[in-house]
C-alpha cells in the first residue's frame, strides 16, 4: 500500500508539470539594443501584439530593448545557443560570424533611397542573402529599416580633411572601418550601448548613426556638431533561432509568419517619419549644431570614399556589389 502511494505521488509529481507545460505559452524572447521609441523598437512591439493575437495566446513575446539582456555581439551568440529566440541586428553586425555579404549595405552612398533598397531586399538578391544565415543556425524572416546615417563630432565636419586624426565609433563591419580610414580617421568597433558614454568621456571623438538612434540615446547632447550627410544606410535582418523555428507547430508558425509580414510593413512604413521626427527633436534641443553640407562638400566626401568599393569587393563580393548597384540604379533611373 505504502509503495503504491509513493508510486502514485511520484507519478503526480511527474504528471503535474507536464500538464501545466501543455498550457504554458511558447515564449519568444526578442532582444534588441535600441530604445523602444525607434523604428526597430516599435516594430518589435508590433510583432509582439500581432503574434500574441494571431496565435490566440499560444505564443508570448517578451521584448527586451536597450541591450537589457545582451549587447550586440553577445545577442548573436545567445541566439545561436537558443538563450533568446529572436533578434533584429543591423546588417553591419553579421560580419564577425563569417557572413560578410550583409556589409554591402554599409558601402557609402550605395542606397540612394528606401524605394531602391526595397528592390534589393524584396527581390531574389534579398532572398538569397537570407539563405546565408541558415548554416549559422538562424533563419532570416524579414528586412526592417532604420534609415540614413548622419555624422557627428565635437568638431564641425564638412569635408574629408575635417575627419583626419579623429576617432569614430563604428559597428563591427569592415566596410565601415574602410569608410573611416578613407577619410583619414581611426575607426573603433564598439557596442551600441557604450557609445553615449564613450562620446561623453572622449574615448571616441565622433560617430555615425540615424537621427532616431542618436536622439533616443542622447548622443546629440554630447556632440557639438551633427552633419547631415545621409551617407549610409542602417537596416536590420529579423532573425530567429533555426531549431526553435523549425520545431514550432505548423499552425503557430503560419500565424507568426503573418504577424511578421504585417509588423514588417508597419516598421518599414514608420521608419522615415521616425527619423524625421527625431531630427526635428534634435534640432529643437539646441544641444548640437546641425550642418547641411554643400553639394561640393558632399562631392568631396563621395570622392574620398569611392576607392573602398574596389577594396571591399574582395570582402563582400564584387558581383554582389555590382548587382546591388545595378538594381538600385534601375530603380532610380
Ligand atoms: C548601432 O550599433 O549603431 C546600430 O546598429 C544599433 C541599431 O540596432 O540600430
Amino acid at each position: 500500500m505504502r509503495n503504491w502511494l509513493l508510486a502514485a505521488a511520484a507519478a503526480a509529481i511527474i504528471v503535474a508539470p507536464t500538464a501545466t507545460m501543455a498550457q504554458a505559452p511558447i515564449v519568444i524572447k526578442f532582444s534588441h539594443v535600441v530604445a523602444p521609441n525607434t523604428p526597430k523598437g516599435k516594430g518589435a512591439e508590433k510583432f509582439k501584439e500581432l503574434a500574441e493575437k494571431y496565435t490566440a495566446g499560444k505564443v508570448k513575446v517578451e521584448v527586451y530593448p536597450n541591450s537589457t539582456l545582451y549587447k550586440d555581439k553577445e545577442e548573436l551568440e545567445a541566439l545561436q545557443l537558443g538563450a533568446v529566440q529572436m533578434l533584429a541586428p543591423s546588417n553591419s553586425k553579421f560580419g564577425p560570424m563569417g557572413i560578410k555579404e550583409f556589409e554591402v549595405f554599409d558601402l557609402p552612398f550605395i542606397i540612394p533611397n528606401l524605394a531602391a533598397l526595397r528592390k534589393v531586399t524584396e527581390g531574389p538578391m534579398g532572398t538569397n542573402m537570407l539563405e546565408l544565415l541558415k548554416p549559422k543556425g538562424m533563419i532570416g524572416l524579414a528586412y526592417w529599416d532604420n534609415g540614413f546615417k548622419q555624422m557627428s563630432a565635437n568638431k564641425a565636419l564638412r569635408v574629408p580633411e575635417d575627419y583626419k586624426g579623429l576617432k569614430f565609433r563604428i559597428q563591427s563591419s569592415k566596410v565601415l572601418e574602410a569608410q573611416f580610414r578613407s577619410l583619414g580617421a581611426t575607426p573603433q568597433v564598439m557596442a551600441f550601448s557604450e557609445v553615449y558614454q564613450a562620446l561623453q568621456t572622449g574615448v571616441v571623438d565622433g560617430q555615425e548613426n540615424t537621427a532616431s538612434n542618436m536622439y533616443t540615446q542622447k548622443m546629440h547632447e554630447v556632440q557639438k556638431y551633427t552633419t547631415l550627410t545621409n551617407h549610409g544606410y542602417i537596416g536590420y535582418v529579423v532573425v530567429v533561432n533555426k531549431k526553435f523555428w523549425d520545431d514550432l507547430p505548423a499552425d503557430v508558425r503560419t500565424n507568426l509568419d503573418k504577424a511578421m509580414k504585417e509588423s514588417t510593413a508597419y516598421a518599414n512604413k514608420i521608419s522615415a517619419q521616425e527619423n524625421d521626427e527625431a531630427l526635428e527633436d534634435i534640432k529643437k534641443s539646441g544641444k548640437t549644431q546641425l550642418i547641411t553640407p554643400t553639394a561640393a562638400e558632399m562631392a568631396a566626401m563621395r570622392k574620398a570614399m569611392e576607392p573602398i568599393y574596389e577594396d571591399m569587393g574582395k570582402r563582400v563580393g564584387k558581383q554582389l556589389i555590382d548587382d546591388v548597384m545595378k538594381t538600385v540604379n534601375a530603380a532610380t533611373n
